[in-house]
């Protein structure tokens, strides 16, 4: 039977995937996409591999029966723990045109071009810094660059409750500046490798000497869909056009509708996802 086209799946563990999506849909305004967000379960950055890849899989399923041949993971944590099972292990047992793709890798592979000083610096939560995801693959990809890590469990809470411009989250965000700057003097970028930071940005840009550039990934990942899309037809074709968007919540479609707006600058209207 032939595969039909559908929309491109953007998921994420709550709104944090909201800051890649608004990229996507800048860059590629003409298809339609899909929005689900596992807002009934984040935080994933705290999870077990294993958590995090069940319940990553039983989303990426879901958009799946929605008509999507290409889901994006717009999340670092479920990137790092659970995209190479997913390609490995889940993707092979369905239609052959399927693909889920992450936000990791486009990252890395331009990592290098980022830097001067070769020396960088990740801002990403526990899960994705335990999982070593970002060193490995900037090693792959660019062995001189020196990536350092530093885990900040408080920021997506903060994010998640509005608290980000507080003057309660300047404590967290100097605090975690301070204990990654302290890993290396030549750190002279930080990548803000985890989808909510983005709203963290003016806070951390108070506190970060001006020397150090601060990098968010939503047109990156935007700019290397657009560049897979030219390159692999085949799948692009199984892309809708038309620019309709549909957004999914796991939890309160009333909460998702508010918070959304924070992330996208407009109130979206969500639907229920029952898992
Ligand atoms: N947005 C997720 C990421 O990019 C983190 C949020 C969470 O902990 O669920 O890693």
């Amino acid at each position: 039977m032939e595969q039909k086209s559908g929309p491109i799946g953007v998921f994420d563990s709550g709104y944090g995937g909201l800051t890649v999506f608004k990229e996507l849909v800048k860059e590629l305004s003409q298809y339609d996409y899909i929005y689900l967000g596992d807002n009934a379960r984040v935080p994933y950055g705290i999870r077990s591999f294993e958590t995090v890849y069940q319940y990553t899989l039983e989303c990426v399923n879901h958009l799946f029966e929605k008509g999507c041949s290409l889901i994006i993971l717009a999340c670092n944590t479920a990137s790092a723990k659970a995209l190479r099972n997913i390609q490995q292990k889940d993707l092979p047992k369905g239609p052959a045109l399927r693909r889920v793709l992450g936000v990791i890798r486009p990252t890395t592979e331009i990592i290098g071009e980022l830097s001067k000083s070769g020396h960088v610096g990740i801002f990403a939560t526990m899960g994705t810094v335990n999982s070593e995801s970002y060193v490995i693959e900037a090693n792959k990809f660019f062995p001189q660059v020196k990536v350092y890590q530093e885990a900040c469990p408080m920021w997506v809470p903060l994010v998640e409750n509005n608290e980000h411009h507080s003057p309660g989250a300047d404590y967290f965000v100097k605090k975690h500046i301070e204990q990654l700057l302290q890993q290396s003097a030549d750190i002279d970028t930080i990548i803000l490798a985890c989808t909510h930071y983005p709203l963290l940005m003016d806070k951390i840009r108070e506190f970060l000497p001006p020397h150090v550039q601060l990098v968010s990934q939503g047109h990156i990942v935007a700019h290397s869909l657009a560049d897979y899309l030219q390159r692999h037809p085949e799948i692009e074709a199984l892309c809708s056009k038309g620019g309709r968007k549909e957004y999914f919540t796991t939890e309160s479609v009333t909460d998702f509708n508010k918070k959304a707006a924070f992330f996208l600058g407009k109130e979206v209207g969500s639907q229920l996802l029952n898992l």
